[in-house]
């Protein structure tokens, strides 16, 4: 994987863990972490031997502790709209790359940092971890799909207690919510992340790619999930993958998926 400023990047076997490398600005992402995130899940996916990927934060006290606030100052109204239309284009890309993503959420995980995570598939959290969304507290709102996202993953009764109050919630009352998959001590999030990451690779996968496709299709305007599953059902029916799939199950042995 090639060198980035801003980013950290290393592949164990077939997971690549991308690590945000600004520890002294508490990895907020300015215009260069997004530009270097949206190249980076490019690279990802792109490399088939590649089948999941971690996001987490270098040093142990914030995964991203939001936008850089300090690239807010003197913006206009249009270069709000770019800023934010820029940041939605990459975490979209996240949420929608076909092979799975963590976020392995170290520490601060607010503002943009929180909709970072929540752009991912799934959010593992450290005992340390903190979420939330303190936009308001800066005369904001979340730019890159917060209000979505959160809505999404907590419903809006919560969602809206959160985005408005601007309160920051642990990784227990995160866990609670939905918002964290699941809590673990700092020293196995990795770990943990990489073994779920390894269970998916087990499994088929276009299949795992359809899943995603599919989940997403739900909150996709013009686009109708149902009938999104009932065709990606259908090219799943015709994948190599499908029949070995099957037929490992009828002969009784472990399947050897292709991803064709
Ligand atoms: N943008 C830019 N810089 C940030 C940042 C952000 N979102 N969050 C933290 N930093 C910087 C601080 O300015 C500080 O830099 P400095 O050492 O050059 O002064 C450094 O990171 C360490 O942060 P600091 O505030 O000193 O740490 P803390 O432990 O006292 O507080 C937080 C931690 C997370 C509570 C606090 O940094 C914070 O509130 N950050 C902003 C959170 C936010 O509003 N995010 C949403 C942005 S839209």
């Amino acid at each position: 994987m090639k060198e980035f400023s801003t980013l950290l990047t290393e592949t164990q076997d077939n997971l690549l863990i991308i690590y945000i490398n600004r520890e002294d600005k508490l990895n907020a992402l300015n215009k260069t972490v997004i530009a270097e995130l949206n190249e980076v899940v490019d690279l990802f996916i792109a490399d088939d031997s590649l089948r999941g990927a971690i996001l987490t934060g270098k040093g142990n006290k914030a995964f991203v502790a939001g936008a850089d606030i300090s690239e807010f100052k003197g913006l206009s109204q249009q270069e709000g709209v770019a800023l934010a239309r820029r940041g939605h284009d990459v975490f979209n890309k996240i949420e929608q790359s076909p092979k799975p993503i963590i976020a392995a959420v170290n520490g601060f995980a607010l503002g943009g940092g929180c909709e970072l995570a929540m752009a991912c598939h799934l959010r593992i959290a450290s005992e340390n971890a903190k979420f939330g969304q303190p936009e308001v507290k800066l005369g904001l709102i979340p730019g890159y799909g917060g209000t979505q996202r959160l809505v999404q993953l907590i419903g809006k009764g919560k969602a809206l207690e959160l985005l408005l109050t601007a309160d920051t919630i642990d990784a227990t009352e995160a866990n609670k919510l939905g918002l964290a998959n699941q809590v673990v001590q700092t020293v196995e999030l990795l770990e943990t992340s990489k073994s779920i990451l390894r269970k998916i690779a087990t499994q088929a996968p276009v299949a795992v790619a359809k899943v995603i496709e599919c989940v997403h299709a739900h909150f996709t305007d013009g686009i109708d999930g149902f009938n999104t599953e009932i065709e990606t059902f259908g090219e799943c029916v015709a994948t190599e993958d499908f029949v070995e799939g099957t037929t490992a199950f009828l002969e009784k042995r472990k399947a050897n998926f292709k991803g064709k």
